[in-house]
C-alpha cells in the first residue's frame, strides 16, 4: 500500500487491499484473502470473474488480432452491434463506439448537437454521466467534483431536470412528487435554458445519486418533455445492461423508448468497449456534424470487442435476464428484513440484483450518516464482501452468476458488519482518500 499511495494516483478506500486474482463471485488479495464481489468489480462482470469462456476468447482473440486502424472494421465490432441492435427495440440499431462511458455520453451529446443545430442538453440533478468535461457538466453527484473546473463547465442551466426522488421529496409532497418534479423541470427549462434544446440526457435509474427508480408516469413525462421542446431523449444504461435490473435495458421497465442509449460498464464485460446506439436517421443526420462518427484510437478494436460479445451471446444462451430478476427478488426481501432490523437503514432501493441502503442518521429525518456508511462498508471488507459506498448510500451489484447460497452468506456477514459498525462509533478511520468522503460537501 505505501509503494501504491507513492507511486499510483488514485481514490482508495480503507482498508488498503490490494487484489490479485479473481473466480467467479470471489475476489482474492495478494495475501490470500477471499472477498464476495459484490459490486462485480465497476460494476462490470456480469459472468464474475475469469468466466471460462470469456478465459478462453481473450485467449484466442489474443493470438488472432487485438488492434487495426479505425478507418477498418473487424467481424467482432460488426457482430456485436449486431447483436447489441437485436436486444433494442424499434430502429436503435447503429453503434458508434467508444472506450468509456464518459466518452460514450459524450458521442450522444454531439449527436444531439449535429442533429438538431442547438446546444443545451438538460441532465438530471444527482445524475451521474462520467469525468470527461463536457459528461462532468452534466454530472450534480457530489457538487465537490467540479471545484476549480471554472468556465470548462458547461454553464449549470444544463442541469434542469428535478429527480422522482420521492424519499427525499419535501415533507407533504411525497405523493405527487412526480407530478411536481416534472412541472419544476418544466419551469427550469423555461426560465434557465435557453430554450434551443438539443438533448435531454438522464441515466433510467440514477444510481450513483441515490439509486432512484423513476416511475412509469414519470419516464413518460421525460419523453413528452425531449419531444415537446424538439430534443433527442438519450438515455444513460451505463450502470444497468445488460439484464442486471431483470430487463435486458433498464428502460425496457417503461413505456418509451429512447432516441440514443449509451452502454458502458456491464456491457463491456470489464473491457475498453463502450458505446452510443441510435436509429440510421439519426446515425445519418449526425454524420458529418459535431465530431461524428466518433472514431479516436481504440474503440470498436476486435480484442475488448469479441470479449464483450461473447458476454452478452452467454447473456442471452443462458437467460441470466430472468435470473438476474428471479434473484433480484431474493436479494431485495433479505435486504428489507435487514431494513426492519436496523435503524440505520432508512430505505432500501434498486431493481433486480441492483440494490442499494441509504443510511441515515435518523429514520424520522432522513438525515444521511455519511460516516456510519462508510463504517459499514469498512467492516464489510473485513468480513469479506466488497461492496460500494457513495456518500450514504450503500450497493450491491453482485455478478448475475451468483447463487442464492451464496447471496445468504454475503448478507449474513453484511449483517455482522453493520453490527460492528454499530457498536463502533469512535475506532478513527482514515477516509481522506475515499472520494465519498473526502470532499464532503453535505450534499443530502
Ligand atoms: C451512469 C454512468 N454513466 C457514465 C459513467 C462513466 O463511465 P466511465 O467511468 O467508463 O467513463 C458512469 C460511471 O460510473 C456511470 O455510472
Amino acid at each position: 500500500m505505501d509503494r501504491d499511495a507513492q507511486s499510483v494516483l488514485g481514490w482508495r478506500y480503507e482498508p488498503g487491499i490490494i487484489f490479485e486474482r479473481g473466480h467467479g463471485v470471489f475476489i482474492t488479495d495478494v495475501d490470500g484473502n477471499d472477498y464476495y464481489d459484490m459490486t462485480s468489480g465497476m460494476m462490470c462482470l456480469v459472468l464474475g470473474h475469469a468466466h471460462p469462456e470469456l478465459v478462453e476468447t481473450i485467449r484466442e482473440q489474443a493470438g488472432r488480432l487485438v488492434h487495426h486502424s479505425s478507418w477498418y472494421s473487424n467481424p467482432w465490432a460488426i457482430e456485436f452491434a449486431e447483436l447489441l441492435g437485436q436486444t433494442l427495440p424499434g430502429k436503435l440499431k447503429v453503434v458508434n463506439f467508444a472506450v468509456t462511458g464518459s466518452e460514450a455520453n459524450e458521442i450522444a451529446m454531439r449527436m444531439a448537437l449535429g442533429v438538431t443545430g442547438k446546444f443545451d442538453i438538460l441532465s438530471v440533478i444527482r445524475g451521474l454521466h462520467g469525468g470527461t468535461l463536457a459528461a462532468e457538466a452534466v454530472t450534480t453527484v457530489g457538487g465537490a467534483r467540479r471545484r476549480g473546473l471554472g468556465p470548462l463547465m458547461i454553464p449549470a442551466k444544463a442541469n434542469c431536470i428535478i429527480p422522482p426522488f420521492t424519499y427525499r421529496a419535501p415533507a407533504g409532497c411525497e405523493d405527487r412528487w412526480d407530478e411536481i418534479s416534472l412541472q419544476l423541470t418544466e419551469e427550469l427549462i423555461q426560465h434557465a435554458s435557453s430554450q434551443q434544446v438539443a438533448g435531454v440526457l438522464a441515466e433510467t435509474m440514477m444510481v450513483a445519486g441515490g439509486m432512484i427508480v423513476p416511475s412509469n408516469e414519470w419516464m413518460k413525462g421525460l419523453r413528452r418533455i425531449a419531444d415537446k421542446w424538439g430534443a433527442l431523449l438519450i438515455l444513460d444504461e451505463a450502470q444497468l445492461a445488460p439484464g442486471r435490473t431483470g430487463k435486458m435495458w433498464g428502460f425496457e421497465h417503461y413505456d418509451i423508448v429512447p432516441d440514443i442509449v449509451t452502454f458502458a460498464k456491464g456491457m463491456s464485460a470489464g473491457m475498453p468497449v463502450c458505446g452510443t446506439i441510435t436509429t440510421p436517421e439519426i446515425a445519418e443526420q449526425a454524420r458529418g456534424h459535431a465530431g461524428i462518427p466518433w472514431a479516436g484510437t481504440y474503440p470498436q478494436d476486435p480484442l475488448p470487442c469479441a470479449v464483450a460479445l461473447k458476454q452478452l451471446q452467454i447473456v442471452l444462451r443462458d437467460d441470466l435476464v430472468s435470473r438476474a430478476a428471479q434473484l433480484g427478488h431474493v436479494l431485495r426481501a433479505r435486504l428489507d428484513i435487514m431494513k426492519d432490523e436496523y435503524e440505520c437503514i432508512g430505505d432500501v432501493r434498486g431493481k433486480g440484483l441492483y440494490q442499494m441502503l441509504d443510511i441515515v442518521a435518523d429514520r424520522r429525518t432522513k438525515q444521511p450518516d455519511y460516516e456510519m456508511a462508510e463504517r459499514v462498508r469498512y467492516y464489510a471488507a473485513a468480513e469479506g464482501v466488497i461492496v460500494i459506498c457513495v456518500k450514504n448510500f450503500i450497493r450491491l451489484c453482485p455478478p448475475t452468476i451468483i447463487s442464492e447460497a451464496e447471496i445468504d452468506d454475503a448478507l449474513g456477514r453484511l449483517t455482522r458488519a453493520i453490527n460492528r459498525a454499530m457498536s463502533d462509533r469512535t475506532t478513527p478511520l482514515h477516509f481522506a482518500h475515499s472520494s465519498s468522503l473526502a470532499q464532503n460537501d453535505n450534499a443530502i
